[in-house]
């Protein structure tokens, strides 16, 4: 039995995880799920760690983790996000953060040029150093001297392992975002790595662009790229814009991984959307696409061109919930693509 650990979260995480369960459960792939509801803010409030030993023990024992979200008003949310989602991507080193945007429906864009709307990309951001790695700190802190200092770590390991990611799933293209002009050290070490790269794969249309030109880019014509490999933060920030031109935060879709291993956190990009939990209205595509990103990982191919086809009927059916124009509840969002799976 292949053993998937599943961590349904906070807010509207266990709503759209359960969705997204279901549709697995539906193909019969022979998935053994084991869930964590205990990694949850409650837990993080009562014993003031998020992942306990013997739960992160679980998640490592499993074959990938199906995660929804957490975070809850009026806790300390980057403490509990680094004992949870950091812990793992760096106890499990999953350097490799994939999030895939897809343009199912056109009236999903907020282009108004419809030659410009196709989004078919994969943001491949590196997820294991750069600016988030928590190295610096205040000198003179709460004083009107204060300096605040925030590293950014690169490491030509990481740099090159997330570029080999890059071009192991690169179609046609791929496109480097950096901003080597202006931060000169990490620049020049992302710039070394990416022409050793390029050398090796002279079948790959590669180019390059500073990433306030890439933001303009994606927004002028998102169909011009296929990969874009970036650091951290730039990732970050770039694959909430390619989810927007794809028709939201709720059908974004994401994987963090360590491709050498094939362990992987599969998760939706939103979070526990506290303004709409218990509501029934979370859009549950997310987490379902992430459902096929998982299987993709664990070698069920076929069951993740599935999943896809079936999202993509009931989408062009207009069974979707209200964040993407439908009146479906999450539940009635996730029976409509299962009823497209039969
Ligand atoms: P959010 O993604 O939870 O919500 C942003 C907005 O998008 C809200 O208006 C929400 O209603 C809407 N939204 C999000 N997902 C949706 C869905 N599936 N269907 C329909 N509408 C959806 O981000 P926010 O509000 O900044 O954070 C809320 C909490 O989530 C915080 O505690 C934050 O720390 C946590 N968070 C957790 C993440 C994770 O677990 N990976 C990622 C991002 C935030
Ligand atoms: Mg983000």
């Amino acid at each position: 039995m292949t053993v998937i650990a599943v961590v349904p979260g906070d807010g509207i995480g266990p709503e759209v995880t359960d969705e997204a369960v279901k549709v697995l459960d539906e193909l019969q792939l022979g998935l053994d799920f084991d869930h964590l509801d205990a990694v949850n803010a409650t837990t993080f409030q009562t014993t003031g760690t998020g992942l306990s030993p013997s739960d992160f023990e679980r998640i490592r024992s499993a074959r990938s983790v199906l995660f929804g979200a957490i975070g809850a008003p009026g806790i300390n949310n980057s403490e509990y996000g680094r004992g949870v989602l950091i812990k793992m991507r760096f106890a499990l080193d999953l350097y490799v953060n994939h999030r895939p945007a897809f343009l199912w429906d056109a009236r999903l864009s907020p282009l108004r040029d419809d030659r410009r709307r196709n989004v078919d990309c994969v943001i491949v951001r590196e997820n294991s150093e750069g600016l988030y790695v928590g190295v610096g700190g205040r000198v003179r802190a709460d004083t009107p001297d204060e300096i605040a200092i925030d590293e950014e770590i690169n490491t030509y390991h990481g740099v090159s392992r997330v570029l080999d990611y890059a071009f192991s799933i690169a179609r046609r293209s791929v496109c480097l975002v950096d901003k080597s002009n202006a931060v000169p050290n990490g620049g020049r070490l992302w710039q070394r790595c990416w022409r050793d790269a390029v050398e090796g794969r002279p079948d790959i249309d590669c180019s390059h662009l500073y990433v306030d030109a890439a933001a303009m880019k994606l927004i002028a014509d998102p169909s011009a790229f296929d990969v874009i490999v970036t650091n951290n933060s730039y990732g970050d920030i770039l694959s909430d814009l390619t989810a927007q031109l794809a028709g939201g935060l709720g059908m974004a879709a994401s994987a963090n991984l360590n491709p050498k291993t094939g362990f992987g956190v599969y998760e939706p990009v939103h979070g526990s959307a506290p303004d709409i939990a218990g509501q029934g209205r979370a859009n549950p595509v997310g987490a379902i696409l992430s459902a096929a990103l998982l299987c993709e990982g664990i070698g069920l191919g076929k069951a993740a061109a599935a999943i896809r086809a079936a999202v993509s009927s009931a989408l062009a059916a207009g069974r979707c919930t209200p964040d993407i124009g439908g009146s479906l509840s999450t539940r009635e969002a996730g029976a409509a693509i299962r009823a497209e799976l039969r």
